[in-house]
């Protein structure tokens, strides 16, 4: 039997990925203010500093981008291999499904923390959603939005949903590999070679391509800024549904239909049961046209989604907030209203299509 299974290595991207966030992480905690007045101006004064402080910020950006694109090529990779059927699989399947809601969490609470237009709008958007669920929904939004600090939202980010993802990381692989000849060393070394190349391109991205943040000297465009795939993409990617469908298609499509998938793919292995050997076809592949084979599938099934994922985040403006959200407009640049809160003062803020609208397109929705 193998004992280097190379077919989990987008799952090691990621591990080796999340160590790196970590460590960039711990150094950006040491310069953050996690207080609605100094928050954006303490990220701004990394690009201020030096070098290093805004590349530790950039890297910090693009790590959670490649992070997420490698579990969801992990996660699909699984899912066509049909790991759920394994029962020996079944424990990693859980946790790994568990692993893709903290890691969307944890993704969600780092874009409020910045604390700039976009921070705020996921902040309003995120109890929106919330807010279409059936039953819950109504006292979920509201106790979202009451409970809201960015002090909060900084724990959560660095040391409670860090915390779970640790736990159930452990579970997830660490449990097999400390059997494993060569043990938990061994997997970190392998899968940090290969890894390497995906270092160097977050390092070099990091150093050339800057997540916009800094107030620009001259003030951009509204869709300016657009073309640089952020993490957020994989967010906004639930609210599409809501540009284009009013009444229940939005919520829908955004929320109940992903939400149901993933529940039942959750559960899959406590329903699903492979076929005694007897039973199964032969498959009339030769062992290489079987890999040939899935690595189109897995290919085309990835295209297809992060092709989505790309068109719909192509739309949206990731710098041009500012454009209009800008001090000659009576705002302080990049720093929402203190009365950001108060939905009767602001109406609009329930309303999620016009959230989402003025998102993709805010020069026709505002
Ligand atoms: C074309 C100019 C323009 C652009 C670009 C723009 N906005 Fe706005 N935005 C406005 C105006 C005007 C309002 C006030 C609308 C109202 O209250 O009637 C507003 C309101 C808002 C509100 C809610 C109400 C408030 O004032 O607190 C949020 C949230 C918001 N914008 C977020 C964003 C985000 C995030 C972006 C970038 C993706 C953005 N805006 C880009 C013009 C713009």
């Amino acid at each position: 039997m193998k004992r280097f299974h190379f077919r989990y290595y987008f799952g090691g991207i990621a591990l080796i990925l999340l160590v790196l966030q970590l460590i960039t992480g711990i150094f950006l905690t040491m310069y953050y203010e996690p207080n609605l007045r100094e928050a954006y101006a303490s990220v701004q004064a990394l690009y201020q500093d030096s070098f290093l402080h805004s590349w530790m910020r950039d890297s910090h950006r693009w790590l959670a981008f490649f992070i997420v694109t490698s579990v969801v090529v992990h996660f699909f990779r699984s899912l066509l291999r049909k790991d759920y059927l394994r029962p020996r699989k079944r424990v990693s399947w859980l946790t790994g499904m568990l692993l893709i809601l903290v890691i969307l969490f944890i993704s969600v609470t780092g874009f409020i923390l910045p604390w700039e237009w976009k921070g705020y709008w996921f902040m309003e958007m995120v109890p929106n959603l919330a807010g279409e669920l059936p039953f819950i929904g109504e006292p979920l939004k509201n106790g979202l939005i009451s409970f809201f600090t960015l002090n909060r939202v900084f724990v959560a980010h660095i040391l409670l949903l860090p915390l779970v993802s640790i736990i159930l990381i452990d579970i997830h692989v660490f449990g097999h590999l400390r059997n494993r000849k060569g043990g938990i060393p061994r997997y970190l070394m392998m899968h940090g070679l290969i890894t390497l190349p995906v270092i160097v391109v977050v390092a070099v991205l990091a150093a050339t391509v800057q997540m916009p943040t800094s107030d620009p000297d001259i003030i951009p465009l509204p869709l300016e800024g657009r073309f640089v795939p952020t993490i957020e993409w994989y967010v906004l990617i639930f609210y599409v549904p809501f540009m284009y469908f009013e009444n229940w298609i939005g919520p829908t499509l955004g929320l109940y239909l992903p939400g149901v998938l993933f529940l039942l793919l959750a559960a899959a292995p406590f329903f699903l049961r492979r076929k005694p050997l007897e039973e199964r076809k032969k498959s009339k592949l030769s062992p290489t046209m079987k890999k040939v084979a899935a690595f189109v599938v897995v290919t085309s099934i990835c295209s297809v989604f992060f092709g989505s994922v790309y068109t719909a985040g192509y739309r949206s403006p990731t710098m041009g907030c500012n454009s209009c959200h800008n001090i000659y407009m009576g705002r302080r640049m990049g720093v929402p209203p203190d009365d950001f809160r108060d939905r009767e003062k602001l109406p609009l803020l329930d309303d999620n299509q016009w959230m989402v609208e003025h998102w993709f397109a805010p020069q026709q929705t505002w």
